[in-house]
């Protein structure tokens, strides 16, 4: 991979888009990358995922306006569909995953963090969606992952006004879950992404596809797939030593089986 890093520290792993010359503007070949670094991890998966930007300045300053310039509407699609796939592995990954929002977070950037489950930001971070005053649309899901994170009414106003803004205000609107110092997002992610890996990685995993439902069907569906995966977990020897251990008090030592 010339522009994706894969980086594992005990059970989590951590991606990096490392284009620093171009503040890791994301060509078709980097999409393509983060896509096969995502399916590459799904063969032994970690326990949670961080994916965050090289440098100091950026996290991705979206997709790469040079190489969109010269694309026909055919390779444009195919650049859409190769993006969206690359978000739902990141959307649909069975384990949590933390974007470090290092810097610029722009288009294809705030698009990045939109699919992961939760986003942490550096104070010197800025997001926005400048896609409207180059002449196009966000076309890796911002438009409908922004309004169903932030609502209708302020994803409309990014979306359409092309306003960045700091990330005081992004926490503000709940697009970003917290706000650090900068420097700090990576290790808050890592940290965040380890605290979670102490949990029953089959607890995590079925609550995180649970929340995921919650946003694809109506309440009635989503109780019954909940009650589903509560019950199942009772199947499971985490779920016996994670009560097991706290009649014992004790920690527990799950296994994931
Ligand atoms: N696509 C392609 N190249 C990009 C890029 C992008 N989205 N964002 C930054 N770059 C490149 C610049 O062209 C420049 O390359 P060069 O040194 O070969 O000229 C390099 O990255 C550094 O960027 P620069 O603009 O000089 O940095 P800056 O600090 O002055 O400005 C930004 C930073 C992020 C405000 C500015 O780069 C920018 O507006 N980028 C485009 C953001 C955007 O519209 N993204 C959505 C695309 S759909």
């Amino acid at each position: 991979m010339d522009f994706v890093k894969v980086e594992r520290e005990g059970s989590v792993a951590t991606l990096t888009i490392d284009r620093q010359d171009k503040l890791n503007a994301i060509s078709p070949q980097v999409v393509e990358e983060l896509g096969q670094s995502l399916l590459e991890l799904e063969s032994q998966p970690p326990t949670a995922i961080v994916v965050t930007g090289a440098g100091e300045k950026a996290f991705v300053a979206g997709a790469d306006i040079a190489e969109m310039s010269q694309m026909s509407a055919v390779e444009a699609k195919r650049f859409a569909e190769i993006g969206h796939a690359a978000m739902a592995l990141l959307d649909r990954s069975p384990v949590p995953t933390i974007a470090a929002v290092n810097g610029f977070a722009l288009g294809g950037g705030c698009e990045i963090a939109l699919a992961c489950d939760m986003r942490i930001a550096a104070d010197n971070a800025m997001f926005g969606f400048p896609e409207v005053g180059l002449g196009i649309l966000p076309g890796m899901g911002g438009t409908q992952r922004l309004p169903r994170l932030i609502g209708s009414g302020l994803a409309s106003e990014l979306l359409f006004s092309a306003r960045r803004i700091e990330a005081a205000e992004a926490k503000e609107m709940g697009l970003v879950n917290r706000v650090v110092a900068q420097g700090e997002a990576l290790n808050a992610a890592q940290q965040l992404a380890t605290e979670i890996s102490k949990n029953g990685p089959l607890a995590v995993r079925y609550a995180k596809a649970a929340a995921n439902k919650a946003l694809d069907v109506d309440l009635v569906s989503g109780l019954e797939y909940e009650a589903d995966q509560f019950a199942l977990l009772f199947s499971t020897e985490d779920a016996a030593e994670g009560m097991g251990a706290f009649s014992e008090k004790r920690k527990p030592d799950f296994k994931g089986q």
